[in-house]
């Protein structure tokens, strides 16, 4: 695998503190009170935890919810309750995210949503990646070392998630944007109670975050991380959001907002007497103008009879998770050996053959999601590991016999260290519809530059290129294009119906979590929570496979046996999911530990 990362943190987490909403301004009936959603321990099914929101099970009618934060399920939740629907709590939850998650979210970030409209039985997808500017190129990135791209104008992106909220609004929802935004208002007015994580996130960017005036003075108040237990308010992100509410995309589309974006982008807020290099990006006001969210046919697998469906390119989520079911489908059986035969074969495939379609023509995806190519990779899969690096395969259309020896291609990067960014969000209705949100401003802290006086800080999305020189590879930047994405949301329908929807953060490690979530229920039999709650592996085509502590306590010795190499990783994705259980019954699921543990709420715990 290609990768530019090579010092990026391991296990950095964030949990937004708890503060209580109150009924945000376009709710007109007054608030109900909220009934604890009843929460089943992962391991004994028994009721605990709820009142504060991080439950991370919950079980119940009406509609569901899952995030990482309490905050934001009850946004969600409230919408839900007032009728709104998954689309409006999705997007509600999401603009909370940006407040109490500021280091992973954003309206200045992307993202890719997942939509299951009951009534019409069909599954939506919206591409709200960020896009290079125009003036950027194959060479733009080449030679510049990874770590200052990743403090820089160079690497923010036209930012997708305002024009995604309304696009996602406007065909599927039913709240104006000024009113799904409100709740986040509230939150960010209000505030929120820094806990150790956000304290300590603070405290990983410091020396960044002290280099931008606008950034320190945001988020080291008094020139140090926010103390453990204080109050965290954004005044100026609420009213950012209430400008954008009242004004419209449009003031960041080419508006006042998106000239101060350009402007901070063009000449960041370097603190006087900082020794960074901040290289200026190459973003321009027609670059913001220009930007497009857009709808896009789902990728889809059958995979035992259940249609999985997935995020087409620009993210590799879909392809690389549903070629792995496909080659896991197509073995006599599965075990963790050949879910991890399986995710490496489908990553040498993502690697060669993925980027953003309209700067790459020709993405195989049909070849790449065929049953024949799968049964073709399958062959690959021994009683052993496979020499390292897997070769990428020929999706063709042309699928022979196994191929004797193929030869392995040349080394071509290091395992990448995904450090637990971005977000995940599930939402059910109780009509039925469902949404899958992955978000992101990708490193934990975004490029660090707050943009002066807004509230939020920009994306470094565009790091998610690769640098180069890499003639031929398809995720080279270039004028308008989309970085490749790892984000996976996904949704499971059998029969027809909605079965199950999940997805996680943790850059390339989200392809993986999402295949062994499916992997663990499916194949291993476990619950939902069980399956979220298991320790993890990934392997991305690398020499070594990452995995959590308890993975390797429980198959480390059967793994090396058979040659494979396992290196630990401490942490590997906080996902959230939600199962449709029958008769209206859902089960929404977060992480029980994994970054603080997540928050899955209902609106009714009874019928
Ligand atoms: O789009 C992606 O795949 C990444 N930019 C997501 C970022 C993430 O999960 C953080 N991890 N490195």
């Amino acid at each position: 695998m290609i990768t530019n990362r090579s010092v990026a943190p391991l296990a950095v987490i964030l949990v937004a503190g708890s503060t209580v909403l109150t009924p945000p301004a376009w709710a007109d009936p007054p608030p109900t009170p909220q009934p604890v959603a009843p929460a089943a321990s992962p391991t004994t099914g028994r009721p605990g935890g709820g009142q504060t929101g991080k439950a991370p099970v919950a079980e119940g009618y009406g509609g569901a919810v899952s995030t990482v934060d309490p905050d934001a399920s009850r946004a969600a939740l409230k919408v839900l309750r007032r009728g709104g629907n998954a689309v409006d709590a999705a997007v509600a939850a999401a603009a909370v995210l940006g407040v109490t998650e500021p280091y992973s979210a954003g309206l200045a970030g992307g993202g890719f949503l997942l939509y299951y409209d009951a009534r019409r039985g069909k599954v939506h997808t919206i591409d709200g990646r960020e896009t290079a500017p125009k003036a950027m190129t194959a060479t733009s990135l080449e030679g510049v070392p990874f770590e200052e791209a990743v403090t820089s104008g160079l690497s923010a992106g036209v930012p997708g998630s305002v024009a995604q909220w309304e696009l996602a609004l406007r065909r599927f929802g039913t709240l104006s944007l000024r009113q799904a935004l409100q709740p986040a208002v509230e939150v960010a007015d209000r505030g929120f109670t820094v806990d150790q994580t956000f304290h300590d996130q603070t405290a990983a960017n410091a020396a960044r975050f002290a280099d931008f005036t606008s950034t320190a003075k945001l988020f080291l108040p008094g020139g140090a991380p926010p103390r453990v237990g204080s109050t965290f308010r954004n005044p100026e992100l609420a009213e950012t959001y209430r400008t954008l509410g009242r004004k419209g995309p449009g003031w960041l589309y080419g508006g006042r907002l998106g000239e101060e974006v350009v402007a901070t982008v063009k000449r960041p807020p370097v603190t006087p007497g900082s020794a960074r290099n901040v290289r200026p990006g190459l973003m321009e006001l027609p670059d913001l103008r220009a930007y497009r969210a857009l709808e896009r046919p789902p990728t889809k697998v059958v995979y035992k009879g259940m249609d999985v469906y997935g995020m087409a390119p620009p993210s590799s989520g879909g392809s690389t998770v549903g070629e792995a079911l496909n080659i896991l489908e197509a073995l006599p059986e599965v075990g963790p050996h050949e879910y991890l035969e399986a995710s490496r074969l489908a990553f040498a495939d993502r690697g060669r053959y993925v980027g953003d379609p309209s700067g790459v023509p020709g993405v195989p995806l049909a070849e790449l999601l065929s049953d024949g190519f799968a049964k073709e990779r399958a062959c690959l899969v021994t009683e052993r590991a496979m020499a390292h690096p897997a070769p990428a395969g020929e999706p063709d259309g042309a699928y022979g016999p196994c191929p004797a020896d193929s030869p392995a291609a040349p080394e071509t990067g290091t395992a990448a260290p995904e450090g637990p960014e971005t977000t995940h969000l599930v939402v059910a209705d109780r009509r039925g519809n469902v949404v899958a949100y992955n978000i992101t401003i990708e490193s934990t802290g975004g490029n660090g530059i707050v943009v002066p006086g807004r509230g939020f800080l920009l994306n470094n999305e565009l790091t998610d290129f690769t640098f180069g020189p890499a003639p031929g590879d398809p995720n080279l930047p270039g004028p308008g294009k989309r970085p490749r994405s790892s984000m996976a949301p996904t949704i499971v329908l059998a029969d027809g119906e909605p079965l199950l929807a999940l997805g996680s953060p943790g850059g390339s490690t989200i392809i993986t979590t999402v295949l062994q979530i499916l992997v663990n229920r499916w194949e291993f039999g476990m619950s939902l929570p069980e399956a979220l709650a298991a320790p993890r592996a990934t392997q991305r085509n690398t020499a070594q496979t990452q995995a959590e502590q308890g993975f390797i306590d429980r198959h480390g010795a059967e793994l090396t046996g058979r040659g494979h190499s396992l290196v630990l990783n401490p942490e590997i994705g906080a996902a959230t999911a939600v199962e449709f259980l029958g008769r209206g019954r859902l089960q929404a699921v977060a992480e029980p530990s994994r970054r603080g543990g997540g928050s899955a709420l209902v609106v009714s715990p009874a019928r």
